[in-house]
């Protein structure tokens, strides 16, 4: 097994982004995200009723942080402080070297390009720093948004790979070899 580190966090800086750790004052965003039928309506999980579940959620993953078992970033316009997105790399697998990615976006912020420029910086981070073998994404096959979304950033869809008990999930992949011969 490979031993990840990933305290002291490491915030990512793109042209139009901050993605940084999040904070229980994200409590109120992060619930915008959660609870919206929208956002979540390609995703199989249960909408949270209640901001307490939001603040009970980044405590959790903030917890995960420091046992290395998952990277979680708020998602905020730089100099901005509110969350209009989360992005992560979770589910390691085969050893510490596969990750998934999850992501979502405040409807008001999305079609922006803001995913696809938090995408780009986040799958560098997995390859370059942490030296991931692979990234995975697991999305639904009517996800139009996020389907583009993989594609643009280089992901492949794995034709017949099928996600045991989610039969409307389909599985991109993006290999590190492939990802880096690409940015040469
Ligand atoms: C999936 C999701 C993150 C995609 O968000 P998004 O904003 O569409 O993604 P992008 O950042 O790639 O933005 C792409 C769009 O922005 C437009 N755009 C506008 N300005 C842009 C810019 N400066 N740069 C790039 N694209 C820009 C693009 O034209 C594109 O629009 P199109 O899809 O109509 O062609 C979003 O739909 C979402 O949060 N969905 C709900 C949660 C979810 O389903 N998560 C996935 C679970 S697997």
């Amino acid at each position: 097994m490979r031993t990840l580190n990933l305290i002291p966090f490491t915030e990512l800086k793109t042209e139009r982004l901050v993605l940084r750790q999040l904070k229980i004052s994200d409590a109120e965003d992060q619930f915008v995200l959660r609870s919206s039928a929208e956002v979540g309506k390609y995703i199989a999980r249960d909408l949270q009723t209640d901001v307490s579940q939001s603040e009970k959620f980044i405590e959790d993953r903030n917890e995960d942080i420091a046992q290395n078992k998952i990277m979680y970033w708020a998602i905020t316009l730089k100099g901005e402080t509110r969350l209009v997105g989360t992005i992560c790399l979770w589910n390691f697998t085969v050893g510490n070297t596969v990750a998934e990615v999850g992501y979502d976006l405040n409807p008001e912020f999305q079609k922006k390009g803001i995913m696809s420029e938090a995408l780009k910086a986040v799958v560098s981070y997995g390859f370059q720093n942490l030296e991931f073998s692979r990234i995975e994404a697991f999305t639904q096959i009517e996800n139009q948004s996020s389907k583009l979304l993989l594609m643009k950033n280089q992901f492949q869809l794995h034709k017949t790979r099928i996600d045991e008990g989610f039969p409307k999930n389909i599985i991109f992949e993006l290999y590190r070899e492939d990802y880096l011969l690409n940015s040469l």
